[in-house]
């Protein structure tokens, strides 16, 4: 690595010129955005863009979505938009919603892993923001985590895996979010959502009509290129604990099984257990601050390497 830049405070313009010069000449960073950290490249170049897949250890069937910073770069990289497509757009970007739409030939085939569309997302993070308006090129940028593993929402978790890869990492603090944008496809003028996230279901019903929930579907039609994929692997047992009136009787009859566990849960629920290590997520509802800090915290738990995690799970609630 060349350069570690602190941004948690404040967000240096001239810094950001000299790291948009590294992406216009074919070099990778390490950057937040409000969903989750990035390791960007010019979107343009296949050269650049080889670089990502190998710092993640990532398939190249795995197509690598394209940050943007203007509708004028979306319209330089997707084709035949249509008015719903336009109005998804419209409505939610910038933020943190990634769109497919039919890709131009001017996007390298290695970011499509060959298909002929092309995941766009502007993000409202300003550093993110300004480094792609700064480069004057979309930016290929996948979730900051080697393949297979769950997603940084920090620059402490990742900066191992990546330091010695990449040419800049920019350090922006916590992630607003914590989890990785919605994905939306529009097919046949029904928007599929293949990914949920921090914008919901309800709030693209809203503007759209009825959605597909094509994320719920696990088979072989799932419309997701990595849904066969494996995600969010951790090394440790790890269980899940559904939400209702039996959950801390349930989370207390597994720390009566093993001796050493450790234990995600809501706040409301921290006190009430006797384990090694007690994790708090956050007040039990608020589903902001529980994303915010889930990914964090099952890094945490998993370098604790205990007999096994237990994860208070949360209502299941579709917001539609
Ligand atoms: O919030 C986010 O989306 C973050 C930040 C860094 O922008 N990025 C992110 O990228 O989560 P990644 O690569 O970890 O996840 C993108 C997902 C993958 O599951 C990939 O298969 C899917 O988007 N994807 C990419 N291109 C696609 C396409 N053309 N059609 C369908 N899915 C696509
Ligand atoms: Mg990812």
């Amino acid at each position: 690595m060349e350069k570690y830049l602190d941004m948690k405070n404040e967000v240096k313009l001239n810094e950001l010129q000299k790291i948009a010069s590294i992406i216009k000449n074919d070099g990778i960073v390490l950057f937040p955005t409000e969903t989750v950290y990035g390791i960007g490249a010019n979107g343009l170049s296949t050269k650049a863009v080889e670089k990502i897949y190998k710092a993640k250890g990532r398939s190249t069937k795995n197509p690598i979505n394209l940050l943007v910073s203007d509708i004028k770069m979306i319209e330089s990289v997707a084709k035949d938009i249509t008015e719903l497509e336009y109005k998804l757009i419209e409505t939610f970007f910038p933020g943190p919603l990634t769109i497919i739409l039919k890709k131009k030939d001017i996007v390298p085939d290695i970011v499509t892993a060959g298909g002929d569309t092309v995941g766009v997302r502007m993000p409202s993070g300003k550093i993110a923001l300004k480094l792609i308006q700064e480069a004057g090129v979309p930016i290929a940028a996948p979730s900051a985590n080697l393949s297979g593993s769950l997603s940084g929402t920090n620059l402490n978790d990742i900066i191992g895996d990546f330091k010695d890869k990449v040419d800049c990492i920019i350090d922006g603090g916590d992630s607003k979010i914590g989890l990785e944008s919605t994905i939306v496809k529009v097919v046949d003028g029904v928007p599929h959502i293949l990914r949920p996230g921090a914008i919901t279901d309800a709030q693209i019903e809203e503007i759209a009509g009825d959605v597909v929930l094509d994320y719920l579907n696990k088979q072989d039609n799932n419309l997701l290129p990595s849904n066969d994929m494996a995600h969010y692997k951790i090394r440790n047992r790890c269980i899940l604990v559904g939400a209702g009136n039996k959950q801390v009787d349930d989370v207390k009859r597994i720390l009566d099984e093993f001796d050493d566990v450790v234990v995600i849960c809501c706040n409301e629920n921290a006190c009430k257990y006797n384990a090694k290590v007690v994790l708090n997520v956050g007040n039990k509802g608020v589903l902001e601050e529980i994303s915010r800090n889930i990914f964090r915290l099952l890094r945490e738990a998993d370098r604790l390497n205990p007999d096994v995690i237990v994860v208070e799970g949360v209502e299941e609630k579709r917001n539609r």
